[in-house]
């Protein structure tokens, strides 16, 4: 599987899966999840009514309904807690049962935002290093996992993980 790293707002990517960083409830909210309903219309929110919510960790799919993106795939980050509350393996789990999920649909290309790194205030590094590393183990049949960076930090983190790995 390829990864990437891109600047963009995710609603505007035409890939078959984007994840979005969701709350428990799976009934819209704030930053990226608010866009994601905001560009797909409110049929989402009907679809996702019909999931019954969320855990923390796990992920479920919807269509993508107005979106360029076929898919979307709701997952819920962990809040951050200061780093012992399990937050690095709730989401790492976040990574692979969204990869779980897109291989389920066929997906061959999936996009993701930085899960946990807004709202959830998960400190913008040390959620980089696990995205990267949690994919790079991951073959579900995905082509193409692309992160999505939404501010410059974030981006450059990505980058430097990526430059790291293909140097090993
Ligand atoms: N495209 C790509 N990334 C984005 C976009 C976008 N359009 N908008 C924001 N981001 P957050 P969380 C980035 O807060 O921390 C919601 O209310 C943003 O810069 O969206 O997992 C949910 O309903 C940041 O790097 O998600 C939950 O209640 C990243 O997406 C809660 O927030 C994640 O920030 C989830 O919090």
């Amino acid at each position: 599987m390829r990864l990437e790293v891109i600047s963009a707002d995710i609603t505007t990517l035409a890939v078959d899966a984007i994840v979005n960083a969701a709350n428990s409830s799976l009934l819209g909210g704030g930053g990226v999840d608010g866009a994601i309903h905001r560009a797909a219309g409110p049929e989402l929110v009907a679809a996702c009514r019909l999931l019954g919510g969320c855990q923390t960790g796990d992920a479920k799919a919807t269509p993508g309904f107005q979106l360029p993106a076929q898919w979307v795939i709701h997952t819920v980050g962990p809040v951050w807690r200061g780093g012992s509350a399990d937050e690095p393996e709730l989401l790492a789990s976040c990574y692979r049962r969204s990869m779980e999920v897109a291989g389920e649909l066929g997906a061959r290309t999936v996009a993701f935002p930085a899960i946990s790194t807004g709202v959830y205030g998960y400190p913008a590094r040390a959620a980089a290093e696990v995205a990267v590393e949690t994919l790079q183990r991951i073959n579900t049949g995905v082509a193409v996992a692309t992160l999505v960076g939404f501010d410059d930090q974030t981006v450059a983190v990505y980058q430097e993980l990526l430059a790291r790995l293909r140097r090993a």
